[in-house]
C-alpha cells in the first residue's frame, strides 16, 4: 500500500516567530496518523522544525538542495547537510526553480542522485505550462520530464521517490486542475513508472499541486491515482493546511 501525503511548501515566507507558530498550531491540531505530513519550511527553520516535530509523525523536508557532495559553492546547502539536520524528505524540480534559477532534468537528475545517496527522499516535482497544455502537449512534456529526471536511477531508489504533478499554470493562480485532469495525468505517470517498476508502481505516492485549498482537496484526493498533495499558500495557515490532510 503506497503512503498518503500532505506536504506543506511554505516557500520564501515566513519570519521566525510566524513560522514557529504555524509549526506548533500543526502539531497541535493533527489528528490522524493515516496521513504523512511533512512541512518543507525555508532552510533557516529546519533544524527547529525538526525539533518541534520530534515526537510526532510529522516529518521535514527541504525545499531545495545542491548536487554536488561538498565545496566551495557559496550560498548553496548540500543534501549530506540536510541529513545531519533530520530532513527526511527535500523537494526538486519545482517549476519554480525551473523557471527562475534555469534548473533542467540534467540538473535534477543529479540532484535526485545525491538526495538517495545521503538518504534523503526526493519529492520530485513535474508539470506542464500553460501553453503546454492547450497545445495539447501535456502528456508529452510530463513524459519526457520524468524519463529525464529519474533516468538511471536503481529499481529500489526510483520506490524511494515521491512524484508531485503541478501543473504550472494552478501553482499559485487560484486554478486548479479538475479531479478527472488530474487523475488522468497521475494515471500517466504511474504509467510510465510501471514500466520500469512494474506492479512495484502500485507504492509509489504520486501528489497533486496547484491551488489545492480546504474546498477542492477532498474531491482530488478521492481520484484512484491522487495519493495527497503539495500544498503552496494554504499550508501558511495552520487550520487550511489541518482542514486539507483532515479530508482525506
Ligand atoms: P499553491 O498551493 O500556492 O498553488 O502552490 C503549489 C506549489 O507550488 C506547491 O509546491
Amino acid at each position: 500500500m503506497r503512503e498518503k501525503i500532505v506536504a506543506g511548501n511554505w516557500k520564501m515566507n515566513l519570519t521566525k516567530n510566524e513560522g514557529l507558530l504555524l509549526v506548533d498550531g500543526v502539531v497541535n491540531g493533527l489528528n490522524t496518523a493515516d496521513v504523512k505530513v511533512i512541512l518543507a519550511p525555508p532552510f533557516p527553520f529546519i533544524s527547529d522544525t525538526v525539533s518541534k516535530v520530534e515526537k510526532t509523525t510529522i516529518t521535514v523536508a527541504a525545499q531545495n538542495c545542491h548536487q554536488s557532495e561538498s565545496g566551495a559553492f557559496t550560498g548553496e546547502v548540500s543534501a549530506a547537510t540536510l541529513q545531519s539536520f533530520g530532513c527526511d524528505y527535500c523537494i526538486v524540480g519545482h517549476s519554480e526553480r525551473r523557471q527562475y534559477f534555469g534548473e533542467d532534468d540534467t540538473l535534477v537528475n543529479e540532484k535526485i542522485e545525491q538526495l538517495l545517496a545521503n538518504n534523503i527522499k526526493p519529492i520530485y516535482c513535474c508539470g506542464e505550462s500553460l501553453e503546454q497544455r492547450q497545445a495539447e502537449e501535456h502528456f508529452e512534456v510530463v513524459g519526457k520530464q520524468i524519463q529525464s529526471a529519474l533516468s538511471g536511477l536503481k529499481r529500489e531508489d526510483l520506490l524511494k521517490i515521491v512524484v508531485a504533478y503541478e501543473p504550472v499554470w494552478a501553482i499559485g493562480t487560484g486554478e486548479t486542475a479538475t479531479p478527472k485532469q488530474a487523475q488522468e495525468m497521475h494515471g500517466f505517470i504511474r504509467e510510465k513508472l510501471s514500466q520500469v517498476l512494474r506492479d512495484e508502481a502500485e507504492n509509489v505516492s504520486i501528489l497533486y499541486g496547484g491551488s489545492v485549498k480546504p474546498d477542492n482537496a477532498k474531491e482530488l484526493f478521492s481520484q484512484k491515482d491522487i495519493d495527497g498533495g503539495l500544498i503552496g499558500g494554504a499550508s501558511l495557515n495552520s487550520t487550511d493546511f489541518l482542514a486539507i490532510i483532515h479530508s482525506f
